[in-house]
């Protein structure tokens, strides 16, 4: 069976592995000796591949500036699948020194998902802004734009622009149809915008970057696959000094399983989400590794791999690595059942989201600074 990955699906990716080999994704695990401080999602195997990342890591070690470029869809509430590439994005601004371009895919969203531009603005800023910004996102070293008003100032709005028009010239429609099947116009320039996006920081309007590295979650790996074709293809009207980079991370598994997902409030936890709610949404709906019955968990053990609350534990809450692994083993022996498993993570998500929520309130005083 061929494996295909649809940017605009909803579907859970099963087998990382089997589609890194067959995209010529890299595996990440090798590079984390380069770094002096790597993420916890890092370590831990959640950013799970990359596209010639080294080279960001070489610009840092010879103190180079390098940008990273991400951009959010504004659909609906920031859930932990959020989560995980914000704390990414800050990662790069705050401990490895990267500029931040992050950008709203509003033109997107409005072609691909939801005609209202109104309302999806006021969700990006509400949801997604806030968040980032009470989740540690400075405003210096950060452009953040949308996508139906790159900026101000007239030379870098028509380089923008400019490129994601001349862009169009360097693909055809057979290799978007094989990339995403069915093409539309309005598919056919959310990929031109968003090939800008991934390119524009390297324009000399826009600081001239040497590298670009854009964190993502697998399925956009096809806009990274275009967009680096693309950039090779333009050897005359633009000289890019370098293929953008890209690093990959896993999908955060919903509370029932599957995906993580915006539209199924069941499948989630917010970061609004009222911390008095938790227990009961994880006792009653996190997926469980757990037996039947106690005697037969005690007897058999439980299974971490599969349990969600093991999972929310060991990518987001337990930092500890010696705490993690003595989950695990308690949870696989017996000796550690899922209501104490469930209750080991209600703990940890009720004292984040109180913590959260009060610096949510604080960063609306900071919005401002972002939207200049
Ligand atoms: N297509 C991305 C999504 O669906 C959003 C996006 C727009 C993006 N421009 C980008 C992602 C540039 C990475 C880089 O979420």
């Amino acid at each position: 069976m061929k494996l295909e990955i649809n940017p605009w699906g909803t579907e859970d990716v099963k087998d990382y592995e089997k589609l890194s080999k067959e995209f010529g994704i890299q595996p990440f695990a090798p590079l984390l000796k380069r770094m002096k401080e790597p993420h916890l999602l890092m370590r831990r195997g959640i950013v799970f591949g990359h596209r010639d990342f080294n080279k960001i890591l070489d610009s840092v070690k010879r103190k180079e500036s390098y940008a990273m470029m991400t951009g959010l869809m504004p659909s609906g509430k920031f859930h932990l699948g959020h989560k995980i590439l914000a704390e990414q994005i800050i990662h790069h601004q705050q401990v490895m020194g990267g500029r931040i371009f992050l950008c709203v895919a509003d033109v997107e969203a409005y072609n691909m998902r939801l005609n209202n531009m109104e309302a999806l603005r006021k969700t990006a800023i509400e949801e997604y802004l806030l968040n980032y910004i009470a989740l540690g996102l400075k405003p210096k070293n950060c452009d953040f734009y949308f996508q139906s008003s790159r900026s101000k100032d007239p030379d870098q709005a028509n380089a923008f622009y400019r490129l994601a028009g001349m862009a169009a010239r360097k693909t055809t429609f057979n290799e978007m149809r094989a990339i995403y099947g069915e093409i539309s116009p309005a598919k056919v320039m959310s990929v031109m915008i968003q090939a800008s996006d991934i390119l524009h920081p390297m324009l000399p309007e826009f600081g001239g970057f040497k590298h670009v590295v854009v964190p993502v979650g697998v399925d956009q790996d096809p806009h990274m696959r275009l967009t680096r074709d693309i950039a090779s293809r333009f050897d005359k009207e633009y000289k890019f000094p370098s293929l953008p980079s890209s690093t990959y991370h896993r999908f955060i598994r919903g509370l029932k399983g599957g995906k993580m997902s915006s539209s199924d409030p069941l499948s989630y936890i917010a970061l609004t989400d009222d911390p008095g709610g938790i227990k009961n949404k994880i006792m009653k709906y996190a997926f469980s590794g757990g037996r039947e019955t106690i005697a037969e968990h005690r007897k058999k053990g439980g299974v971490p791999e599969v349990d969600v609350s093991y999972q929310y534990l060991y990518s987001q809450f337990e930092p500890d690595d010696k705490k993690i692994k003595r989950i695990y083993e308690d949870y696989k022996s017996g000796s550690l059942l899922t209501g104490e498993l469930k209750q080991i993570l209600i703990e940890k998500l009720e004292s984040f989201l109180r913590d959260h929520q009060r610096k949510r309130k604080k960063a609306k005083k900071q919005l401002e600074k972002f939207l200049k």
